[in-house]
This record gives structure tokens, sequence and C-alpha cells, in this order.
């Protein structure tokens, strides 16, 4: 496994990797052409066919940039349970359910997953953590040689166990079932390729060998050993790597962040369209906007018009009125050349009252609905 930015401790046999990693001299192909990796042949999710060497690595060059996204959200969107800091912050969980009780406990470093029934019991080591713990973290284990998703995970609204949303209430048919969910293998690779980086090998398989936990660098730039190389040599640096610079709004949005955060496409052949769970679905509420379908191509409405990826979810509404303004100030033209129109109720804190705050049933935690509009209080979340 290559090294995640470790919280707890740092590994040294791991970085010890890393650095061997960069300095291979197999990883230098001075016969490769001076290109970029045209725009569309680098996809997030996909099989990539280049080296990775782990966010850490680019630290040297870009430290703000790695600086601010080790700090993120994204890059702690999964964990392996060793570098686990909610669960390290939790050292006992519990949560009793008529005769089942539930517990998950810090053992040296590690984390064990208890179900007691009666007289039987069932413990297993938790394998990830899933979620950097923003409204939710649930955790992936290994048992009998398949992943399971835990039946319960941990709310930092409730700063206790609950329920993982979608879970089915009834009563186990085993204590295995207690504990979670068996996950196919086209399941577990889902769920690791959105929340981890190298996380999908030849064939589309789950490729556990060269998982680096966390939305890294390189799951938004591609395999970058190559660039790597070429810049420390001194040779072109932008080789190698994709850039994401030239990427028009809507493919941004959409095809980019959109094959994580889920498309307006993906979203439209859900059945129910995802039900109010599509507050969650940034893209394909985003696209509903008027602001936005009047031209999808501009990069102002797109997703980083509002959100650096390389940092932190700004939460304070005031940082975003500069981004709706950019359009909505009197006198600013789209830019088809029309004026757009600005707001008579209000010149500040805009996504308070157009951008409202949804609940999601059983997630514990509002999100913010995309979809950018004048809200009539009195209807229903408009699908
Ligand atoms: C040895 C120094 C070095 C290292 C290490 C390095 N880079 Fe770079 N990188 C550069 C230089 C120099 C450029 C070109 C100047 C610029 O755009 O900042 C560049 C450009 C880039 C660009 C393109 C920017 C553009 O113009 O569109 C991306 C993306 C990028 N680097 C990502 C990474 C990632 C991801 C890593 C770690 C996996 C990394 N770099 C590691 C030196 C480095
Ligand atoms: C490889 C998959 C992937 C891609 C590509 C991706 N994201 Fe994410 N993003 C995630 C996951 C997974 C989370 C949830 C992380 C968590 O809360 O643990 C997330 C969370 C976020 C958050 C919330 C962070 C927080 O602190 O709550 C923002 C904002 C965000 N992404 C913006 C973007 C933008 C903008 C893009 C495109 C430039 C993008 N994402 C592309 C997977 C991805
Ligand atoms: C198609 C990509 C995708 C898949 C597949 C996926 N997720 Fe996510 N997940 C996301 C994104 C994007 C977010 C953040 C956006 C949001 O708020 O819902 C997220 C958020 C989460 C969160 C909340 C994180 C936080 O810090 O609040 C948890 C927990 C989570 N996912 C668990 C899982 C688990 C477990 C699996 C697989 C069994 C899974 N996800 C599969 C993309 C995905
Ligand atoms: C969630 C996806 C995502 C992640 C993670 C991510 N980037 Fe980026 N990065 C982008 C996008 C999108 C752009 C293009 C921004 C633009 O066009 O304004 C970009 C731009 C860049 C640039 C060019 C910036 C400039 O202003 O010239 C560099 C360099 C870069 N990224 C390096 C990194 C490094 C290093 C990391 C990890 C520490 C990283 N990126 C993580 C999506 C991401
Ligand atoms: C890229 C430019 C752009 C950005 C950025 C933008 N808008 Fe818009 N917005 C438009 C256009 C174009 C329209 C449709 C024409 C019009 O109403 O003037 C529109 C329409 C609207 C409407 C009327 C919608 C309706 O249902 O009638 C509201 C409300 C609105 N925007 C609020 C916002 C807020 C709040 C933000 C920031 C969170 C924002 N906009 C960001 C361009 C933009
Ligand atoms: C017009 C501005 C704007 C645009 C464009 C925008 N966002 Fe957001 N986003 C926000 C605001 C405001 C919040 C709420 C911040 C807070 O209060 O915590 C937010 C929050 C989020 C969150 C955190 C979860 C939540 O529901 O609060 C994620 C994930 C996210 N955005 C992803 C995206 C993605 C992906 C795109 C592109 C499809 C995107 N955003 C486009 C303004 C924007
Ligand atoms: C207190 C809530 C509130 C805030 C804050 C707010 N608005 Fe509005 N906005 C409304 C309401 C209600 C309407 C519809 C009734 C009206 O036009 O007076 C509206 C209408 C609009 C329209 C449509 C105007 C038209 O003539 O059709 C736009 C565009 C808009 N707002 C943008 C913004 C922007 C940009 C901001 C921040 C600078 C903002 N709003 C702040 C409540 C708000």
């Amino acid at each position: 496994m290559l090294p995640e930015d470790t919280i707890i401790s740092p590994l040294p046999v791991v970085a010890g990797l890393a650095t061997a990693l960069l300095l291979c001299p197999l990883l230098l192909n001075p016969k490769a052409e001076e290109t970029s990796l045209a725009l569309g042949s680098w996809k997030p999710r996909e099989a990539a066919s280049g080296g990775f060497v782990g966010s850490s690595a680019c630290s040297p060059c870009h430290a703000r940039l790695a600086a601010t996204h080790r700090a993120a959200g994204m890059a702690s969107a999964s964990r392996s349970a060793e570098n686990c800091r909610v669960l390290a912050a939790h050292p006992s969980l519990t949560l009793r359910d008529g005769e089942y009780s539930y517990e998950i406990v810090r053992q040296e470093g590690r984390s064990l997953y208890k179900v007691t029934y009666r007289d039987d019991a069932l413990s297993v080591p938790i394998s990830y953590c899933i979620g950097h713990g923003g409204t939710a973290q649930t955790y992936l284990f290994n048992h009998g040689g398949a992943f399971y998703e835990s039946r319960l995970s941990f709310y930092p609204a409730l700063e206790k166990l609950d329920w993982t949303p979608g879970t089915a209430r009834n009563e186990p048919e085993s204590l295995e079932s207690a504990l979670g969910q068996k996950l196919t293998q086209d399941d577990a690779q889902k769920c690791f390729s959105c929340h981890a980086t190298n996380a999908v090998g030849e064939g589309g398989k789950l490729n556990l060998d060269g998982l680096i936990p966390g939305v890294g660098c390189e799951a938004c730039h591609g395999p970058a050993a190559e660039h790597v190389e070429a810049a420390k040599a001194g040779q072109a640096p932008r080789r190698g790597i994709s850039s994401l610079k030239r990427l028009a709004g809507d493919q941004l949005s959409q095809q980019f962040c959109g094959s994580c955060h889920r498309s307006f496409e993906e979203v439209m052949a859900m059945p129910d369209r995802g039900g109010i769970g599509n507050v969650r679905f940034q893209p394909y509420r985003l696209a509903k906007s008027s602001c936005y379908y009047s031209d999808p191509k501009d990069r102002r409405i797109s997703c980083i018009g509002c959100h650096d990826p390389h940092d932190s979810l700004a939460q304070e509404p005031a940082f975003y009125d500069a981004k709706c303004l950019a359009c909505h100030a009197s006198g600013v033209t789209a830019s088809q050349e029309a004026t757009v129109k600005s707001c008579r109720r209000s010149q500040k804190d805009c996504t308070t009252c157009h951008m409202p705050k949804t609940s999601v049933p059983g997630a514990h935690a509002q999100f913010t609905d995309h979809f950018i509009r004048i809200v009539r209080p009195a209807l229903p979340h408009p699908q």
C-alpha cells in the first residue's frame, strides 16, 4: 500500500517505500513524448496506466496546495482503521438494539467491531473508515474473503453510533448480517473508487495493493510518477499530468466532479431520481438551476466557481456572495452579453435563501441544495 497522510503516527516503513519509489530509476522514461495527458484520456475512477506516488510526493514543489489539501475533507474520504481520526478520538462506541449489543473498541491502534446476541458474539477488526466524518462515517471490514459495510455508522451530530442509511431494520439472520452487509466485488470497487486513489486495477477490478486511502491529488490529476521525474530533472514539468485547466464548466461539473458526485445523466436514470437523497448529488441539482443552464460552459457556475478542490469547504455564507455577484451584481453581463438580474431583497448571504439546507431522513445532517432558485417555502422538495 502507498502512504496516506498519516494523522496519528507516521509510518516510517511506508514513508521509506515512497522515497524508494521516487528514486527508482525505472520510473525515468527518457523516450516519453513531451506531451501532457490529452483531455479525456484520464478520468477519475478508471484504471490508470501510470505509476502513483501519493500526495506527499507533491509537497516539495506544490507546498501550498499540498498543505490545504491535506486538511480538506476529500483527502480523508477514507482511511485505514489504524489512521482513522474518528475512531482514535472515540475509543469506545456502543449501541444496544433489543438483544443485540454492539461495540467498537480501540486496542493498540486498531479497532475491533463486535456484536453480541445472548451468549453468542462475533468480532472483526475494522479495515477502513469511509468518510472523513463531516456528517457520518461508515466502516468496512473483511470477513470470509469479502468486504462488508458496517450496519452502524458514526454520526458527529449525535456523537454516537446509529444505523447506516439504507439499513434494513428487520431482525438479522445471523451475527454476520447483524454486523453489516456483504458487498459484492463490484460494490466494493465502486466504494473505493470514489473514496480512495488508484483503487481500480486491470479489467476494472478492485486493486487493494496499490490503493491509497482518500481522494488524493492523483485521484483527480492522474498518476504522477512521470510528472514528478520530469519536474525533478528540470524537464517539461507539465508532462505526464492531467492539467484540468482547460475543461469547460459543464465538462468539469458533470463529467469530472460528477464522476464521483453523480452527474445529471446518472441521477436522471435513477428510480424516482434518487428521491430526496438527491440533494446530495450536487451536479444534478446545480444543472437544474437557470444560472447553470443559461450557459453551462461558464466556469463561474461550475463546481470550481464556488469550491477550490484543494481546500476545505468554506462554511461562511459571506464567502459565496462574491461568487453569485460575479454574475448578479447590477451591470454585470453574462457571457452571452445579456444582463443578469440582481436581487431586490438582499445584497448579502445569498446562499442562505437561494440554496436552502435540506434534511435527509436518517442522515442526521443537513445538505446544501445546489438547485439555485427562488424558494417557495410551501412547496415540497422539487425533484
Ligand atoms: C519536483 C517538483 C515537482 C513535484 C514533486 C511535483 N510537481 Fe507538479 N509541477 C511542477 C512544476 C515546476 C510545474 C509547472 C509549473 C506550474 O504549473 O506550477 C508543475 C505543474 C503541475 C500541474 C499542472 C499545472 C498546470 O499548469 O495546469 C499539475 C496538475 C501538477 N503539477 C500536479 C502535481 C501533483 C499531483 C504532484 C504530486 C503527485 C506534483 N505535481 C509533483 C513541479 C513539481
Ligand atoms: C474520485 C472521486 C471524487 C472526485 C473526482 C471529486 N470528489 Fe469531491 N468528494 C468525494 C468524496 C468521496 C467526498 C466525501 C468526503 C468526505 O466527506 O469524507 C467528497 C467531498 C467533497 C466536498 C465536501 C468536503 C467537505 O469537507 O465536506 C466538496 C466541496 C467537494 N467534494 C468538491 C469537489 C469538486 C469541486 C470536485 C471537482 C473539481 C470534486 N469534488 C471531485 C469524491 C470526489
Ligand atoms: C459514485 C461515488 C461514490 C460511491 C460509489 C460511494 N460514495 Fe460515499 N460519498 C461520495 C461523495 C461524493 C460523498 C460526499 C457528498 C455527500 O455529501 O454526499 C460521499 C459521502 C459519504 C459519506 C459521508 C462522509 C462525511 O464525512 O460526511 C459516507 C459515510 C460514505 N460516503 C460512505 C460510503 C460507503 C461506505 C460506500 C461504499 C460501500 C460509498 N460511500 C460509496 C461518493 C461515493
Ligand atoms: C478533487 C479534485 C482535485 C484534487 C484532489 C486535486 N486537484 Fe489540483 N486541480 C483540480 C482542478 C479541477 C484544477 C483546475 C483548476 C482551474 O482550472 O482553475 C486543478 C489545478 C491544479 C494545479 C494548477 C493550479 C494553478 O493555479 O495553476 C496544480 C498545480 C494542482 N492542481 C496540483 C494539485 C496537487 C499537488 C494536489 C494534491 C495536493 C491536487 N492538485 C489535488 C482538481 C483537483
Ligand atoms: C455564471 C453566472 C451566474 C452565477 C455565478 C450565478 N447565477 Fe444566478 N442566474 C444566472 C442567470 C443567467 C440566470 C437566469 C437569468 C436571470 O434570471 O437573470 C440566473 C437566475 C437566478 C435566479 C432566479 C431563478 C428563478 O428561478 O427565477 C436566482 C434566485 C439566482 N440566479 C441566484 C443566484 C445565487 C444565489 C447565486 C450564487 C449562489 C447565483 N445565482 C450564481 C447567472 C448566474
Ligand atoms: C454557486 C456556488 C456553488 C456552486 C457552483 C457549487 N457549490 Fe457546492 N456548496 C455551495 C455552498 C454555499 C455550500 C454549503 C457550504 C456550507 O454551508 O457548509 C456547498 C456545499 C457543498 C458540499 C458539502 C455538502 C453539503 O451538502 O453541504 C459538497 C460536497 C459540494 N458543495 C459539492 C459541489 C459540487 C460537486 C459542485 C459542482 C456540481 C458544487 N458543489 C457547486 C456552493 C456552491
Ligand atoms: C432573505 C432572503 C434572500 C437573500 C439573502 C437573497 N435573496 Fe435573492 N431573492 C429572495 C426572494 C424572496 C426573491 C423573489 C422575490 C423578489 O424578487 O423580491 C429573490 C429574487 C432573486 C433573484 C431574481 C430577481 C428577479 O428579478 O427575478 C435573483 C437573481 C436573486 N434573488 C439573487 C440573489 C443574490 C445574488 C443574492 C445575494 C447577493 C440574494 N439573492 C440574496 C430572497 C433573498
